[in-house]
């Protein structure tokens, strides 16, 4: 494999830029007024944040469960008391990562790419017949090198956001039915790559422009206001179910697997400067999904286990485009919303 100095001097400049990223994530950002802080940080693990919780008679669904981050999660969820409902591209995938963990698990397959995988899945879900006390809405793909598309969509927007809304409408009469059931959804730092004028309505196929990180970066933002958009809803409803998205931090998982070379070097290299363990990865999905101090909270964007306002300008507290993203989302799924 070659390394030549233009692909070292970007390595580089990833690095420089790190910092920046992370500053985000630093606490001295600010905080949304109302909203409990924790005293976890970016060091703390999904088993530290959820340590003398017990979970049993509650029933969580992490989607993406077979790969690390959801992996974690459903085994901590799992390991705290709670049947987890934990979801595979494939029920063979999902079937291994359910045996690889103790505790509770129902192994269910669910293709977020295939929307037919997605009623199949709910309605076995339902069937259960069991309130769901949280949906984790953990999957994800990133930095597809070229433009790929799915029902003639962009397909970082379809599997990251289109997938999940199906996913989450269909399961909302046992989300509610719960006590206090809980949406997470897991955006990302990300969302800033997302277009300047937010989510392009007007290029949902993404053929004009396409570039890897702003695709993902939409799907972010949209995954975020998704978040927003059901969150208002409940509070509109006098529901207690609550809906919260967050940023995990920068982990070393599978979702690099269409990186370029040079940038599984540099992570190789440097990434111990600025990156989280998958353990640390997973806190924040569990927190979320878990935490006493949490009942109330509802439509917000949280970092390392704490509430944070995400930078301005970036469209993630845009109420009037996370409206009109539900609308467009609706139109695109109503098929399969029923
Ligand atoms: N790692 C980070 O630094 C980071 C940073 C910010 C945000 N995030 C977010 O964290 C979440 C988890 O990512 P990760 O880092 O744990 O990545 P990962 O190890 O690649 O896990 C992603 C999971 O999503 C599943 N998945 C992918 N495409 C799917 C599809 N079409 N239908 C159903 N499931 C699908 C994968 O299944 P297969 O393995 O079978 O494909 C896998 O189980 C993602 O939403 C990601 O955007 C991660």
């Amino acid at each position: 494999m070659s390394f030549d100095r233009r692909q070292f001097l970007i390595a580089a400049g990833s690095v420089a830029a790190a910092p920046a990223l992370l500053s985000c994530s630093r606490s001295g950002e600010p905080r949304p007024p109302g909203v409990p802080l924790s005293a976890f940080g970016s060091d703390s693990t999904a088993e530290a944040v959820t340590a003398g919780l017990d979970l049993a008679g509650r029933t969580i669904l992490v989607t993406g469960a077979t790969s690390g981050l959801g992996l974690e999660t459903m085994r901590v969820l799992a390991l705290r008391g709670a049947h987890v409902i934990g979801t595979g591209r494939t029920l063979e995938k999902a079937k291994e990562a359910c045996a690889s963990v103790g505790g509770r698990t129902t192994p269910v397959a669910l293709e977020l790419e295939r929307f037919d995988t997605i009623v199949t899945a709910t309605d076995l879900v339902r069937t259960l017949g069991m309130p769901l006390d949280g949906v984790i809405c953990n999957a994800g793909i990133m930095a597809l090198p070229k433009l790929e598309q799915v029902y003639g969509l962009e397909k970082h927007f379809v599997v990251n956001h289109l997938g999940h809304f199906i996913l989450v409408n269909r399961l909302l009469p046992q989300i509610q039915a719960a006590q206090q059931g809980r949406v997470v959804v897991v955006s990302s730092l990300g969302y800033q790559w997302a277009p300047e004028a937010g989510i392009e309505f007007d290029n949902l196929d993404g053929r004009r422009g396409y570039e890897p990180n702003r695709m993902y970066g939409q799907s972010k933002l949209a995954n975020a206001l998704f978040s927003l958009e059901l969150a208002r809803r409940w509070r509109a409803e006098g529901s207690a179910a609550t809906a919260n998205s967050l940023h995990p931090g920068i982990i070393n998982t599978n979702l690099g697997r269409h990186f370029a070379e040079w940038k599984h070097v540099a992570t190789k290299l440097i990434g111990w400067t600025f990156m989280k363990s998958i353990p640390e990865g997973a806190a924040t999905s569990c927190y979320l999904a878990t935490a006493p101090a949490l009942a109330r909270s509802s439509g917000h964007y949280f970092e390392n286990c704490n509430p944070v306002i995400p930078k301005a300008g970036k469209h993630m507290e845009d109420l009037a485009m996370a409206a009109a993203l539900w609308q467009k989302s609706t139109e695109l799924t109503s098929r399969y919303l029923a």
